[in-house]
């Protein structure tokens, strides 16, 4: 049974990995259908990441709808309104840190928040088998590796942060929808992504922008913790395939195949934003500042993405090093989005829309 893919609700669609997402599924000239992007607009959330989106195709095939996945009847209103057919749930708390200063959240809208988002497909959908509910998750479920070795599919799950811990309770209650109610479902588990529109609070962005305004760069620890980095756009293609391809049931990792230390990249980024910015990067280098190790601070992350890659086709399209001059050339560029992201107004707006956190 072929898929509908005809209209497709985007959680969490605001955010980084989501918005870049949105962006990259209405450049697809197979995709004719419509997306209803479904976003709390947390701290995290931006509707100017899908600005010129929603003037181009807002109200026509672009739905914007501000609303917590936390709220059982305005997902249900979603469903039945837009007649949806696709879910690809990005929706989440996302930042380990912030996990460590307050976990609850995580909990709620990770695992809670999914719950409602699986009971209020299962709702609308019944036996259908040509919808699909696609769950966006991370490698950090499966806990930190050693210096070798790969996560797999097969790998077992033994997350170490409160947010790897929350995303993997979602990934199990994803599964048991699958297996007992017969939900058509897929889950991909993907490692550190990075490129535009990335909140400055991961580690990418934060070193890219401390080190054009001259502040230190902290890297936490003996800076020796292992990353694998993979550019998002190439992560929504793997999503894209696995929507079009993907087995009922199916888990795919996807990674780049790029691993590096954290001090080796962050001296890497130095190097790039001085070029970039005609400034020395022996300047740069030298606000590289050791800070406090974050609390149980995983190891190394890497998977063994070798099942999207022969299944489905995927492959990673950009190097490192492009990517990573893509992603500094967009910062440079886009200090107003930077300027509003950070701006005390822009967080007086949030407090004053969503709550304090
Ligand atoms: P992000 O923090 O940039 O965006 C999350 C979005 O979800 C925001 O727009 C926010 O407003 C929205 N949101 C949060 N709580 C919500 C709620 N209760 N109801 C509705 N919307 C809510 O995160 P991201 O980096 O784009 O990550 C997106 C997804 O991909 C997450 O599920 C994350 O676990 C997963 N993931 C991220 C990475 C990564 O490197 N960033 C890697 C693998 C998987
Ligand atoms: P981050 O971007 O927060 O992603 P994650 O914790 O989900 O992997 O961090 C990437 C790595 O960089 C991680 O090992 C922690 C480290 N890090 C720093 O050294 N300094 C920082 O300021 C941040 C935010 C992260």
């Amino acid at each position: 049974m072929s898929r509908s893919l005809q209209s497709v609700l985007v959680t969490g669609g605001s955010g980084f990995i989501g918005a870049n997402f949105i962006r990259y599924l209405f450049e697809q000239p197979s995709f004719t259908g419509q997306v209803v992007n479904l976003d709390a607009l947390t701290y995290a959330g931006n509707p100017a990441n899908l600005a010129d989106l929603a003037d181009a195709y807002g109200g026509s095939r672009y739905h914007f709808k501000r609303g917590d996945i936390r709220d059982f009847e305005t997902l249900a209103d979603i469903f039945s309104r837009y007649e949806i057919d696709t879910v690809v749930h990005f929706a989440a708390e996302s930042h380990v840190d912030r996990s460590i200063l307050g976990p609850r959240v995580f909990i709620e809208t990770n695992v809670l928040g999914t719950s409602n988002l699986l009971e209020a497909a299962r709702a609308a959908w019944k036996d259908r088998a040509d919808v699909l509910f696609h769950h966006v998750s991370t490698d950090e479920v499966f806990g930190s590796l050693g210096e070798a070795g790969f996560f797999s599919e097969e790998t077992l799950y033994d997350p170490k942060s409160p947010y790897s811990a929350s995303k993997a309770g979602s990934d199990h209650l994803v599964r048991s929808w699958a297996h007992t109610y017969g939900l058509p479902a897929t889950i991909s588990n993907c490692t550190n992504n990075y490129g535009p529109y990335q909140f400055p609070e991961k580690m990418i962005p934060i070193m890219i922008l401390n080190i054009l305004e001259g502040k230190p760069l902290p890297v936490y620890g003996d800076g020796k913790n292992i990353r694998d980095w993979l550019y998002v756009t190439d992560h929504a293609e793997a999503i894209w395939m696995i929507m079009n391809a993907g087995g009922a049931g199916e888990t795919y990792l996807v990674g780049g195949e790029n691993e590096w230390e954290n001090l080796t990249l962050v001296e890497t980024l130095c190097d790039k934003v001085a070029a970039a910015a005609g400034r020395p990067a022996s300047k740069a280098r030298e606000l590289i500042t050791f800070v406090s190790d974050r609390p149980g601070h995983d190891r190394r992350y890497a998977v063994d993405c070798r099942k999207v890659k022969n299944e489905l086709g995927w492959a990673q399209r950009h190097s490192f090093s492009e990517g990573l001059d893509a992603t500094i050339r967009w910062y440079m560029e886009n200090t107003e989005w930077v300027e509003q992201v950070r701006s005390g107004e822009y967080q007086k707006w949030i407090e004053d829309n969503y709550g304090r956190r």
